[in-house]
């Protein structure tokens, strides 16, 4: 991770030809645009890649989310089981469509508990949304089938995990849908940028339609001449994103072949030592090895781990005081302050359930995060210096344990 290290030759021929016909819009401008089409490229490659039959590219992974819950026919009131353990983003989109997102705990894969979800299920639930934090899949087995037994639908938040798998299938490919995000930070990136994957094309239509202002999108008719069935809004992907889309999106084997290199140097390097658990996968699962995740085996070890690598410049995360990435750490969800706060969405009429936001409803993942250290992969290390730094970690783990 994460894309804009390689930024190069191909990013710039792909973003010339959208300057060379100055056509910056991806629809409509059929003469001037001489066959041009980025944005409409990058979603058929982009589909390809995943293995599903539908893609749609948005404005960012955050607006897919939205996009996405909308298409499954979520509305104010229903209730969206998702996991505490995610970016605020996954919440926020959940919010964005008036439902109200219920947190399930993690487990250590670092994603959603297939028990918890269960438990989390009531008669306001319409929808999963499992969330493949750090690279690494969910139990999208387990996850499947609770959701197939409770008539639920599953929207895979992919954010993260952009060439994971489980078994032969692509993570963002398993469930109803899946959503990707190309901010700055992810496998790829396209600046901002996001994309909805799916093999329905009921849901692909509303997604299509949804993300353009309601507009048909019928391709036997000149856009804007056509009708449209229902209020959207504006989600689109510029021909310029579409561009740098589509010269990540070649670089992805490479970026999947240097990733699982040095993570598999650092990971091998920690695996053997006593005290140290790497992540689990779960069963046939494929991590895209974006992060090396590893548990100590208590809250203090871990902060001492920390400090000592952090202190050699090595660096590492550790989640349990990160304020975006724990709802523990929310304190604008914890009270409902959302733009219209007393109202929406967490008032009534919009909503009479009981969802529990206090910082202590997720014991299970705070007690994972504050014993969790992450070490993101870079695309720059070369192999001598992922080596250098899996013996500066073994080191500082023998000291500390
Ligand atoms: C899990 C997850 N979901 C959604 C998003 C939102 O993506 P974006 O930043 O493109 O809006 C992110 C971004 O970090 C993320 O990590």
């Amino acid at each position: 991770m994460p894309g804009f290290e390689l930024i190069g030759d191909a990013e710039r021929e792909h973003v010339n030809h959208v300057l060379d016909n100055g056509i910056f819009f991806r629809y409509e401008f059929a003469n001037e645009r001489k066959g041009v089409y980025k944005v409409r490229d990058f979603e058929t490659q982009f589909a390809k890649f995943v293995g599903t039959n539908y893609a749609q590219a948005v404005t960012s992974g955050s607006s897919a989310l939205k996009v996405a819950l909308v298409s499954l026919g979520v509305k104010p009131g229903d209730e969206v089981i998702t996991q505490g353990f995610t970016f605020v983003a996954t919440f926020e989109a959940i919010i964005e469509c008036g439902a109200i997102p219920v947190p399930a705990e993690i487990d250590e894969t670092l994603n959603m508990d297939p028990a918890d979800l269960e438990r989390k299920i009531t008669p306001r639930t319409k929808v999963v949304v499992p969330v493949h934090m750090l690279g690494s899949p969910a139990r999208m087995a387990q996850i499947k089938e609770i959701a197939d037994r409770n008539g639920l639908k599953v929207l895979e938040d992919t954010a993260q995990a952009l060439g994971a798998a489980v078994g032969s299938k692509i993570t963002g490919s398993i469930g109803d849908c899946g959503t990707f995000s190309f901010d700055f930070y992810k496998t790829i990136t396209t600046g901002e940028g996001g994309m909805i994957v799916t093999d329905d094309p009921k849901i692909y239509k509303i997604a299509s339609e949804y993300a353009d202002h309601g507009h048909d999108h019928n391709p036997n008719v000149g856009r804007a001449l056509e009708g449209r069935s229902f209020l959207g809004f504006n989600f689109r992907m510029n021909e310029f994103q579409g561009a740098v889309g589509l010269a990540q999106l070649g670089r992805i084997n490479k970026i999947l072949e240097i990733q699982k290199t040095n993570h598999s140097i650092i990971s091998n390097a920690l695996s053997k030592l006593s005290g140290i658990t790497i992540r689990s996968l779960p069963e046939n699962g494929r991590d895209s090895n974006t992060h090396v995740c590893f548990f100590l085996p208590d809250a203090d070890s871990a902060l001492e781990f920390h400090k000592k690598v952090t202190a050699k410049g090595i660096s590492a995360i550790s989640f349990k005081n990160n304020l975006w990435h724990f709802l523990g750490n929310w304190e604008h969800l914890i009270n409902r302050k959302t733009a219209w706060p007393g109202v929406f969405p967490f008032g009534e009429p919009y909503y009479s359930g009981k969802v529990d936001y206090s910082p202590s409803t997720l014991p299970v993942t705070a007690g994972l995060l504050q014993r969790l250290i992450v070490i993101p992969v870079s695309l720059r290390t070369t192999t001598e210096a992922a080596q250098c730094l899996a013996s500066d970690l073994r080191e500082i783990a023998r000291e500390t344990l």
